[in-house]
């Protein structure tokens, strides 16, 4: 059976309860989405005290502290622990955002933690990123150009041009804006989302890429595209201050001045 992952207020019975040491003062609970396809058991919410005068600051702290020296059987996917690979996007308090940038006094009351949502999860914290992985594959994310690159230098840019990139190539593909999209909830088959829009965007606007008519071509699609209806919770919930609304509207900006 495939589990999708359900928002953050959503009813998910308790489970294990895991108390914090004795001698703790300053204890916050963490509720974590618990789901194993393999245990054939429903999903839960186990119960984490953990004491914050003995953790780091970050929402990732917590979770390494707690499969560290709690349960070692929690699931999560980490890496670089300062926003960079992508890697811990999660549901945290409500909004998708990355347990590594997401202090832990941020959060009022106990601290609720879901996967991504709407994806399957393969564990725990842990969803199945295949479909907009294959999704990014199918808009080519890298440089195409018709003209060989000259033997001795760079393919170069001007100050202005390089500009242009801005606001794009800062994207860590953790996937926090696709998975907050109710277009990309409903249609995520067909729809690309906002995270591979933004790459589509980002190599569209690369002066240095001359495959920009093919890669419209490849976007003019009622469903690729069009899907996206300006709702913009893409753009409040990406961890990295980044605007996919907005790329995607630059894409649909070019569909138009080329008819
Ligand atoms: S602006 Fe478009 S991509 Fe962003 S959340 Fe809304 S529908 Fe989705
Ligand atoms: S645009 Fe932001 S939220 Fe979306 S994948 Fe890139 S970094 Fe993550
Ligand atoms: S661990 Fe790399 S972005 Fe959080």
């Amino acid at each position: 059976m495939v589990e999708f992952s359900l928002p953050a207020n959503s009813k998910v019975k308790s489970g294990k309860a895991h108390a914090a040491p004795a001698g703790a003062s300053r204890v916050k609970k963490f509720k974590i989405y618990r789901y194993d396809p393999d245990s054939g058991d429903n999903p839960r919410l186990d119960t984490y005290d953990v004491d914050l005068d003995d953790c780091a600051p970050m929402v990732l702290d917590a979770l390494i502290k707690i499969k560290n020296e709690t349960d070692s059987t929690l699931t999560f996917r980490r890496s670089c622990r300062e926003g960079i690979c992508g890697s811990c996007a999660m549901n945290i308090d409500g909004t998708n955002t990355l347990a590594c940038l997401k202090p832990i006094d941020e959060i009022k009351g106990d601290a609720a933690i879901y996967p991504l949502p709407h994806m399957p999860v393969v564990k725990d914290l842990v969803p199945d990123l295949n479909t907009p992985y294959a999704q990014l594959s199918s808009i080519e994310p890298w440089l195409k150009s018709k003209s060989p690159p000259a033997p001795d230098v760079e393919r170069l840019q001007s100050p202005e041009e390089r500009e242009k990139l801005d606001g794009l190539w800062e994207c860590v593909l953790c996937f926090c804006c696709s998975t907050s999209c109710p277009s990309y909830w409903w249609n995520g088959e067909r729809y690309l989302g906002p995270a591979v829009l933004l790459q589509a965007y980002r190599w569209i606007a690369d002066s240095r890429d001359d495959h920009t008519g093919e890669r419209l071509d490849d976007l003019e699609d009622p469903f690729r595209l069009y899907r996206c209806h300006t709702i913009m919770n893409c753009t409040k919930t990406c961890p990295k201050g980044l605007n996919p609304a907005l790329a995607i509207g630059e894409i649909k900006k070019l569909m138009v001045q080329r008819i």
